[in-house]
């Protein structure tokens, strides 16, 4: 493409305007800059331009750099736009709409006016990918804003809308018409004659809050230590905005620029990149064009006001759809209904939702009594116990009553799809829709394919997750679905580790260290100990060669149950959430250890972190190679939203790529050979292993 079809120039009533059109968002590929530069030198050296405007085509102004350029070799550019346009002698306003942010916010603020639609959105996210603003914005936002509030819109990386900019200080005016470019002309007539032209970088006068307030960098730095933890890009940003107090303009973005170049090629930039358009891919399923018409969505009802239920139909209030509730009976749904409000209070305590949002959240949510009275909704999720004769009955009283055409959708996580589909006339209108708990919390949404599941099914459940805001991914109808089946060997290994003489606090701490907020034996008393026991039971009823796990059935056979009993793996004091390592526990190990005749040793942390996470690599592997996952970056999206896996770690399947899939199939042959069958490797890894492959990008077939 020509840099003139990625940037126009043209003049309408004395201003240049400058409109940069590189769809879908406006990145600053290869050509935009060089274009914006040509523009401004042309609107320069154009004696009829007394003005410029610099706006974006389509539905953004500028979503910042080309995300995908980074980490790829590239000259430093010549001239920087933000130069250029400090440079200028003529004012140049940004007119604002849909985005700016990054590089987009970084131009907008080297141009000397920025008004902004109403709708419009800006932002320095450059941390939530790994690296800082590297155009400027981290000395510039400072001395527009002041250093407290831009130093907490680059840490956080959030989007700020037109309103808040506006009071920020960020955007000199929210226009409201219609026709943003009419608006920029105009408001760039007003101002054409206005000298001396306001340069961000110039000013000077909001820095003196550092002065007052020297305290404020080291306040930042251990208000983020706990969600920060282990990471690199958010310590770089403060000390980037604290260099714009410390140092005068130019040198500020030469640390800017020394602190980005750590960053750009760091591996936490690069998981995250990597998450980045993972979460992309995942919503993009084969067997349906992207634009394939799907039947509206009006009205949705829930079937259960349990946890699940509850939580499922919270996601619909939170985003504004209403949802009818049906419950088996009038003391369950009294109960369901009581849990959604303490959730709700909950979080208004906490500040994180405002009394009057859940006011208008509670009411979204409607009891009903009947299958009639749903029956004419659109769609129905059903999140009822997890007993596949109950599911059956349930989507028998469904079929029978639902109008034709409303999808039918489960929330099991882990019964075969296709059984409960069976018992209905339109089992192509029935597929999974798998939560994670807490439901209204966690942003997994796994979307499970029967065998009779239309593409319209899939597709629309794809969407309806993404209207909640979900982050929805296509899996198979397979046992344990994907996340679970795919995480379920590692809390296996850590269970056998544990019978080899690995103490449970070892494990936790080794797995806190990696970067989740909790170890897998403080969430398994979290969550309570007791839900497992049971799944291990119905197991072992069902398979004469399940492996048992005798000190987990012997924790709560002695009413170990978790944190709700008080005890669990660990012990915890009345009121208090801390998990204690017990002696009690040790004893029970060594009691099971011995009566198995399990030699007990010692393990490093590296041999506990490969052998819980290689187990699942192993098992991702075949669920891809089975077709039941479409690819390993959907799978290692599931872990970041279904599990906590560390973000900047960028996934399961990109944590193994950093070893190597050779050294990953090598190490699970080995215990392969020691442990036996259940280390098996998937023919795809061995596959994989052997060309040296990268294991996040294997696909399933046809994919
Ligand atoms: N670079 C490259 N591609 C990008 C991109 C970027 N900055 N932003 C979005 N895209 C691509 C997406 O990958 C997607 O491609 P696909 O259709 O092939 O999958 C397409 O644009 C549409 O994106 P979304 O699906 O995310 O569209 P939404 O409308 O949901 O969201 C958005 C739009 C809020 C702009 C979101 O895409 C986003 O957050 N983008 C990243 C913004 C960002 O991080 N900017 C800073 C970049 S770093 C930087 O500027 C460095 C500078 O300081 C030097």
């Amino acid at each position: 493409m020509s840099e003139q079809a990625l940037v126009r120039f043209d003049v309408e009533d004395g201003i240049g305007v400058i409109t940069v059109d590189n769809p879908p968002v406006n990145a600053l590929s290869p050509g935009v800059p060089e274009g914006i530069i040509a523009a401004l030198e042309h609107g320069e050296a154009d004696p009829g331009v007394k003005a410029m405007v610099l706006m974006g085509a389509g539905r953004s102004f500028i979503a910042g750099a080309d995300i995908r350029q980074f980490g790829k070799p590239r000259a430093a550019p010549a001239r920087r736009t933000y130069d250029v346009l400090d440079q200028g002698s003529k004012p140049i306003v940004a007119a604002i709409h849909g985005f700016a942010l990054g590089g987009g916010l970084e131009n907008a603020l080297a141009c000397h006016y920025r008004i902004a639609v109403p709708s419009a959105k800006v932002g320095l996210p450059e941390v939530l990918i790994g690296i800082l603003p590297g155009g400027g914005g981290t000395q510039r936002l400072p001395r527009l804003i002041g250093p407290k509030a831009a130093m907490e819109m680059i840490v956080s990386g959030r989007h700020v809308a037109a309103a808040e900019a506006k009071t920020l200080g960020i955007v000199d005016e929210v226009v409201e018409g219609k026709d943003l470019r009419k608006e920029a002309v105009a408001y760039a007539r007003g101002i054409a004659e206005r000298r001396p032209l306001p340069r961000v970088r110039d000013m000077s006068e909001r820095l003196a809050e550092a002065k007052a307030d020297p305290g404020m960098f080291e306040a930042m730095r251990k208000s983020i230590a706990r969600k920060a933890r282990n990471q690199i890009a958010p310590y770089h940003c403060i000390a980037a905005v604290e260099a714009a107090v410390s140092e005068p303009f130019d040198e500020g973005v030469k640390t800017e620029r020394r602190l980005f170049a750590e960053l750009e090629n760091s591996d936490q930039a690069r998981g995250l990149r990597y998450a980045f358009f993972a979460e992309r891919e995942v919503s993009k399923i084969p067997d349906l064009p992207k634009d394939a018409p799907l039947p509206e969505i009006k009205s949705v009802a829930v079937i259960g006001a349990g946890t699940m239920g509850g939580g499922i139909a919270m996601c619909f209030a939170d985003f504004g759809m209403s949802v009818k509730v049906l419950e088996a009976s009038a003391e369950a749904m009294a109960k369901g209904l009581q849990r959604v409000r303490d959730n709700y209070a909950t979080s208004v305590k906490r500040g994180s939702l405002k009394q009057g949002e859940m006011d208008k959240r509670l009411p979204r949510i409607q009891a009903v009594e009947s299958y009639e009275a749903i029956a004419d909704c659109d769609l129905v999720i059903e999140a009822v116990f997890e007993e596949m004769e109950v599911k059956k009955q349930v989507f028998e009283r469904l079929d029978a009553v639902m109008k034709p055409g409303a999808l039918l959708y489960t929330n099991s996580s882990a019964l075969d799809i296709d059984a409960i589909a069976a018992v209905t006339r339109r089992p192509e209108l029935v597929a999974g829709t798998h939560f994670f708990s807490p439901a209204n919390v966690m942003k997994l949404l796994e979307v499970v394919v029967g065998k009779k599941s239309s593409p319209t099914t899939i597709a629309t459940a794809m969407k309806l997750g993404r209207s909640i805001g979900k982050i929805a991914a296509w899996a198979g109808n397979t046992d344990g679905f994907v996340a679970n089946r795919s995480r379920a060997p590692m809390v296996t290994e850590s269970n056998l580790m544990i019978e080899e003489g690995a103490a449970p606090e070892d494990v936790d701490k080794v797995m806190v260290d990696f970067g989740y907020p909790m170890g897998p034996f403080a969430v398994g008393d979290l969550a309570g100990l007791d839900i497992s026991y049971a799944s291990r039971r119905r197991r072992a009823a069902a398979d004469p060669n399940y492996r048992k796990l005798p000190i987990p059935d012997r924790l709560v056979e002695l009413g170990r149950k978790g944190q709700k009993t008080g005890a669990g793996w660990y012990r915890y004091e009345p009121g208090d959430r801390t998990p204690r390592p017990d002696p009690e526990v040790k004893r029970v190990i060594q009691e099971v250890a011995k009566e198995m005749g399990i030699a007990q040793r010692a393990f490093t942390p590296e041999e506990i972190l490969r052998r819980l996470l290689f187990a699942s690599v192993n098992e991702a592997c075949k669920i891809v190679e089975e077709g039941k996952a479409l690819r390993a970056s959907d799978v290692d999206v599931m872990w970041l939203h279904g599990f906590g896996f560390p973000r900047y770690r960028g996934g399961l399947m990109f944590w193994a790529d950093q070893i190597g899939s050779k050294a990953v199939y090598d190490q699970i042959e080995t215990w392969h050979q020691r442990y036996g069958a259940r280390w098996r490797p998937s023919n795809l890894l061995r596959a994989v292993a052997q060309k040296g492959g990268q294991l996040r990008e294997i696909k399933a077939a046809g994919v």
